[in-house]
């Protein structure tokens, strides 16, 4: 079998394709970017990655560049659509050590209940909210959206967010104008939109095609590769980042790898278990620039910040992860 493809050892053929690996290679890169200082360009600790005891922390980091300003991102993130206040210390200790391990990619929106109030008030008891790469959703038409955008500010204890986007593309016209404003102004680095729906991709295309976005967020996992065939391919084109969401199908995916062992050459890409061998997947796709996997517990958001270090597929072995998954090959 062909060796993996690892950042590292193509470089120029990855950072083609605007990926990174290393904390150096992602922080140098960021700061000597003509684009303003922002967060998630600040490196995790001063002179480079933490030294923690998990043999994979000690891979390089996997970072992807957004094209339009080649801004680098951590290629793993969180979704915090299932962040209540029930579980207020999991998401403090979680989002620490986010931190900790890197990341800094934080998903939220204005109708997933408490989670942008429980993000603001962890990031600024912890002092994190400067490191870390903040995306929200606005609710609403375009009067609503402005209240909403007030709203999402005031609730994340932050005078501005790293990415607005319009929520399952509701009142793309309508709201691009003002948000396009609130870039001027500084209050917002980055537009997109998102759907996380299969029907809604051709729609989405239309945007893509129509609006000068800096980000899409589409649903993509090795088990709904719809995305895969007009989406990711167009947002390459376009040059587009590219945010995925429901890359666990909403843990329909554990569900369906239960009783399944991983395949032997898992170890190849330093997959060790079936949630590292999702993202991996994911985040393998050239368009792809972070997954953002939901999650309320510590382990799992360990689990998953492994997935992004060491070694990710390259394109025959990412067929090869389908077909095993598909049932059609060991
Ligand atoms: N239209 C949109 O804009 C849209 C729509 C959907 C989602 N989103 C965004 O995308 C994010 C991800 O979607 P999602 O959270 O609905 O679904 P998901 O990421 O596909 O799956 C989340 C589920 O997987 C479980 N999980 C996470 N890591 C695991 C691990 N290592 N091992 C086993 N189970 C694990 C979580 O459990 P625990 O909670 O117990 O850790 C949770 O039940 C959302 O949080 C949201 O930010 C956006």
């Amino acid at each position: 079998m062909s060796r993996p493809l690892h950042p590292g050892v193509t470089r120029r053929g990855f950072l083609a394709a605007g990926v990174a690996a290393g904390a150096g290679a992602l922080f140098s890169r960021a700061s000597g970017s003509s684009a303003p200082p922002a967060a998630g360009s600040t490196p995790p600790t001063p002179g480079g990655p933490p030294s923690v005891s998990t043999p994979t922390v000690s891979a390089p980091l996997i970072a992807k560049a957004i094209p339009a300003t080649g801004q680098w991102l951590p290629a793993i993130g969180i979704g915090t659509d299932s962040f209540r206040t029930g579980v207020r210390d999991d998401i403090r200790a979680e989002l620490k050590r986010m931190s900790e391990l890197g990341a800094t990619v934080i998903d939220t929106a204005a109708s997933y209940g408490d989670s942008e109030a429980l993000i603001g008030e962890a990031l600024e008891s912890l002092r994190l909210r400067d490191r870390m790469f903040l995306a929200t959703k606005l609710a609403g038409g375009s009067d609503a959206g402005a209240e909403s955008f007030a709203r999402s500010l005031e609730r994340l204890r932050t005078r501005r967010v790293e990415l607005l986007q319009v929520h399952n593309l509701n009142g793309v016209p309508e709201l691009l104008p003002r948000m396009r404003e609130w870039k001027q102004e500084g209050r917002v680095r980055y537009l997109g939109v998102t759907t996380s729906r299969a029907g809604q991709h051709a729609e989405l295309a239309d945007c893509m095609r129509t609006y000068p976005l800096d980000f899409i967020q589409v649903d993509y996992s090795i088990a709904n590769r719809e995305a895969a065939e007009a989406i990711l391919p167009l947002a390459l084109e376009r040059r587009i980042a590219v945010l995925v969401n429901l890359p666990f199908g909403r843990s329909s995916l554990f569900r369906e790898a239960a009783g399944r062992a991983l395949p032997p050459w898992a170890a190849d890409i330093d997959v060790t278990s079936w949630a590292q061998y999702f993202l991996k997947y994911v985040i393998a796709h050239p368009a792809v620039t972070c997954a953002i996997p939901g999650s309320t517990q510590l382990s799992h958001l360990e689990d998953n910040q492994a997935a992004g270090r060491g070694r990710l597929p390259d394109a025959p072995l990412r067929r090869r992860m389908e077909e095993y998954w598909d049932g059609k090959a060991a």
